[in-house]
């Protein structure tokens, strides 16, 4: 998609290096930052400079790819997968990503393992843009529904950044509202800020105001009074892990828009990708949630009227603070799963016909 009208992908490899949009510096600052080793790429990971469940999975696979460039020792691949995976724990697309590149190298002598990891974490990216576009395709048809009974401009609700930012391209939440843009259906998005690190408005609303797609940002608490007052006429939001059973494992906050939307009637979608299914854990307590520094929540970081960017406290010293990144949507509050094959319901059966 666009930044400034110039098109980009979130992540490409280019003369031995990776190279990634810094998004811990946008909006303020846009940022090509190069990756020459896996050491780069799982720093960036835990960082977040890369984020969002598929960009980290694509990541992954060239940071694998990085690791082999360095070191084609067995060993080497070994330890670099394992602190790949280890990186952040949430996100399934990161283990999904390291399997299938070891497999793809397994048993491939050393003066070809190179090439074929390389094409290999080509392969997983192009593949995540393909069905990211599907998902677009598929996700229209529910919006181009809505417009066609409304007649009127069809306000969608998103939380965190499940845009292209977060994949590799055209995103997941995003694509069906770009594909409909794209087809001249009026569309507005209301984007939860998305505390504590904000990627709501710092990168969807940033991503959308690039395509030209009118968004406000609201503060995460907005949504169940909107929603009352019929401003919202559907939900899609991304999702970092999904179990076979419909469950749902997304940014914090996710769960209770979801039980404002039950009550209110409003449809809540989510959109995936096949890498984001878990199809080996069965409840969804054994989903490892990620704990992180509770410095993202006491500290803010904007920009100073000389445009230099500032970290402050917000909160009073001696406080503490807990800041679980996750939570997990049960599958019954969920209206259906957009995926690249088609919009199913969260539910085994549902996954099963899709995708077994
Ligand atoms: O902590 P983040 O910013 O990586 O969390 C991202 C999300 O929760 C996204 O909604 C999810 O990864 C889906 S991305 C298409």
């Amino acid at each position: 998609m666009k930044i400034e009208g110039k098109e980009y992908r979130t992540i490409w490899f280019e003369r031995n290096i990776v190279k990634i949009i810094d998004q811990t510096k946008l909006p303020h600052q846009f940022i090509i930052k190069e990756l020459k080793t896996v050491k780069d790429a799982i720093n960036s990971i835990k960082t977040m400079e890369v984020r969002g469940a598929p960009l980290i999975g694509g990541t992954a696979a060239y940071g694998l790819v990085l690791a082999i460039q360095e070191n084609n020792d067995t060993k080497f691949i070994k330890k670099s997968s394992e602190e790949l995976i280890d990186s952040r724990p949430t996100a399934i697309n990161l283990k999904w990503a390291i399997d299938r590149m070891l497999k793809t190298i397994s048993g491939i002598n050393s003066d070809q393992i190179l090439d074929i990891a390389l094409n290999e974490a080509k392969e997983i990216c192009d593949e995540d843009e393909k069905f990211c576009e599907n998902i677009g395709i598929n996700g229209l048809k529910i919006i181009e529904e809505i417009y066609n009974k409304k007649k009127d401009t069809v306000n969608i609700l998103t939380h965190c950044n499940a845009g292209w930012l977060a994949t590799i391209n055209w995103g997941t939440a995003t694509s069906p509202i770009y594909h409909a843009h794209k087809k001249g259906i009026p569309v507005h998005v209301w984007v939860d800020e998305t505390r504590p690190r904000n990627q709501g408005a710092n990168l969807t609303s940033y991503e959308l105001n690039e395509e030209e797609i009118p968004n406000t940002i609201i503060t995460d608490n907005t949504g169940g009074i909107l929603m009352q007052r019929n401003e919202v006429d559907m939900c899609i939001v991304g999702t970092d892990r999904t179990l076979s059973n419909g469950d749902v494992c997304n940014k914090i906050g996710t769960y209770l828009k979801a039980l404002a939307a039950h009550d209110n009637n409003v449809p809540f979608y989510v959109a995936l990708p096949s890498s984001t299914i878990d199809w080996e854990i069965k409840d969804a307590k054994d989903i490892p949630i990620e704990e992180r520094n509770s410095e993202e929540l006491s500290h803010i970081e904007g920009v100073d009227e000389n445009n230099k960017i500032k970290r402050v406290l917000i909160y009073p010293y001696k406080s503490k603070a807990m800041n679980l990144a996750f939570d997990v949507t049960p599958a019954k509050y969920v209206t259906g799963l957009i995926t690249e094959r088609g919009i199913t319901e969260a539910s085994f059966d549902g996954l099963k016909k899709l995708f077994k």
